[in-house]
């Protein structure tokens, strides 16, 4: 490079660098808009905000809020295959208009067995079964004052002549007319030999007014996403997330414009011609274009742009994130491949930033990762409460991935970590903290005269601020009680 290509470099944007010009506006009310966009170039979402594969912000939990409010959660990749498997069916397993494999138990089983078994599965009544057709049912009702957990199931549990039950291919109506009629919770569906073919429970029928946005796949059940590494055991925890049910493979990797995550892709993609894959991260137009090429049904755009990166100042190397964005959506539009842009939101005003530079979703870590959902832990500082979150190539985390695969301590002294590890306040329910951020979103689309996310896009101007108009924006002059 010479001096003159130096002069001539072109200037970076991030977030703060810039506000949108607010523009005239018919919407009467903020509820007016829809924010309703695409994770991947096959599957939609009511609201744009994808929770982080990091290991202190998404598992089971933060994923089934996530898809209650319209989203997504990813679950990462940091976790036995078979523990990452059993986070997916948690989601899975928790609302759906028929539970296809319902839990069971033989009647043998004690008390003491089965109250251990449904803490275990965090259900509160378990079908007995024997060679898959239904004896009975066991619930709280039947155990209210037992003492006795030496008891067997047989003897306790509602027997299926005195059961409610339900034919296959019963509609979702008449179902709950029978559990009103019968004031019944739970109502098992069989065949006329007594087979086992299913459950319908009144709290998922509950929930499905309770949650009208949220993101479901053909079987009503809640959508979740899971990461996946690009080396070792990759394919094998693909085919294991799958058969659980997953929704959407990420392919986590730092440098994902790099051969080892195109071919990575490559692999999955032809492995699993039908699932939905989100390669990143990348940073560049030619990135988005090369994973494109390689089969990438959404691309992550964020190279060094989360809240624990340290990634510019280890290697040098990244884009400000806004520029990042307005690039890579770019080449996306025109590939037909949505973009997610990944890292350094921390504001609602960030958010609506994002989509009008041109992604269609947004994916946040430590935002979320204070709140009571994250797998983080909690602690106490000056009576305040926070949780704890780190960056995946902190040396915390590499020292927690090194135990669990047996690594040396000398393996340990190699890694450079491109992370840290901090603490952020604790927010509450993630539901909160979502509402404010959708809120806030749906505030900046009003001011941007635009009543859809496309809209958003095609009408959004950016101008550029000073560190003046920056202080400008920030409360100023006055004592900040809260
Ligand atoms: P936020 O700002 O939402 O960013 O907390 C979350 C995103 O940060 C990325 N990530 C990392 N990047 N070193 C990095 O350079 C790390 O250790 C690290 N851990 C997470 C990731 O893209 C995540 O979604």
């Amino acid at each position: 490079m010479l001096i003159e290509d130096i002069v001539e470099l072109k200037t970076g944007f991030t977030f703060d660098d810039v506000y949108l010009v607010p523009k005239r506006s018919s919407i009467k009310s903020r509820r007016n808009v829809d924010t309703t966009t695409s994770l991947t170039k096959n599957i939609a979402l009511s609201t744009p905000i994808v929770s982080a594969n990091m290991d202190t912000v998404t598992e089971g939990t933060m994923s089934v809020t996530m898809a209650r409010e319209g989203g997504i959660g990813i679950i990462h990749r940091f976790l036995p295959v078979e523990e990452q498997v059993s986070e997916v069916i948690k989601v899975k397993r928790i609302e759906s208009v028929i539970i296809e494999n319902p839990y069971t138990l033989p009647q043998n089983k004690t008390l003491k067995e089965a109250k251990e078994f449904m803490e275990a599965k965090g259900v509160k009544g378990i079908l007995v079964t024997e060679n898959g057709k239904l004896l009975g049912i066991l619930t709280g009702r039947d155990t209210m004052f037992e003492d006795n957990l030496d008891r067997k199931i047989s003897d306790l549990m509602t027997p299926r002549k005195q059961l409610v039950v339900g034919k296959p291919g019963l509609s979702i109506e008449e179902a709950k007319k029978i559990l009103r009629e019968n004031r019944v919770e739970k109502l098992p569906i069989v065949d006329k030999n007594w087979k086992l073919r299913g459950l319908i429970t009144s709290k998922d029928i509950k929930n499905r007014s309770l949650y009208p946005h949220s993101t479901k796949d053909p079987k009503g059940r809640l959508m979740v996403g899971a990461a996946i590494g690009v080396r070792g055991d990759y394919i094998k925890r693909a085919e294991a997330l799958l058969k659980a049910g997953v929704d959407v493979l990420v392919l986590d990797i730092a440098h994902g414009h790099s051969d080892n995550a195109i071919n990575a892709l490559r692999s999955v993609k032809k492995e699993f011609g039908d699932v939905d894959v989100i390669a990143g991260n990348v940073a560049t137009r030619e990135g988005v274009e090369d994973l494109a090429s390689a089969g990438a049904d959404a691309v992550k755009v964020g190279v060094g742009s989360g809240s624990i990166c340290i990634t510019r100042i280890v290697t040098g190397c990244g884009v400000p994130q806004l520029s990042a964005i307005f690039d890579c959506s770019e080449a996306g539009k025109e590939l037909n491949v949505p973009i997610i842009a990944d890292g350094g939101i921390r504001t609602s005003g960030d958010i609506t930033k994002a989509l009008a530079a041109g992604a269609s979703t947004v994916m946040i870590g430590s935002l979320l990762g204070g709140t009571e959902e994250s797998p983080g832990f909690t602690v106490i500082r000056n009576g305040a409460k926070y949780k704890i979150t780190r960056g995946m190539a902190s040396l915390g985390a590499s020292m927690g991935r090194a135990e669990r695969d047996k690594k040396s301590e000398e393996d340990l002294r190699e890694a450079v970590p491109e992370g840290v590890e901090g603490i952020v306040p604790y927010r509450g329910y993630a539901r909160e903290v979502l509402y404010q951020l959708v809120g806030g979103l749906r505030s900046g689309m009003s001011y941007c005269g635009a009543t859809t996310l496309k809209e958003l896009r095609e009408k959004a101007e950016f101008e550029k601020i000073t560190s003046a108009s920056q202080k400008e924006g920030l409360p100023h002059d006055i004592t900040l009680i809260k």
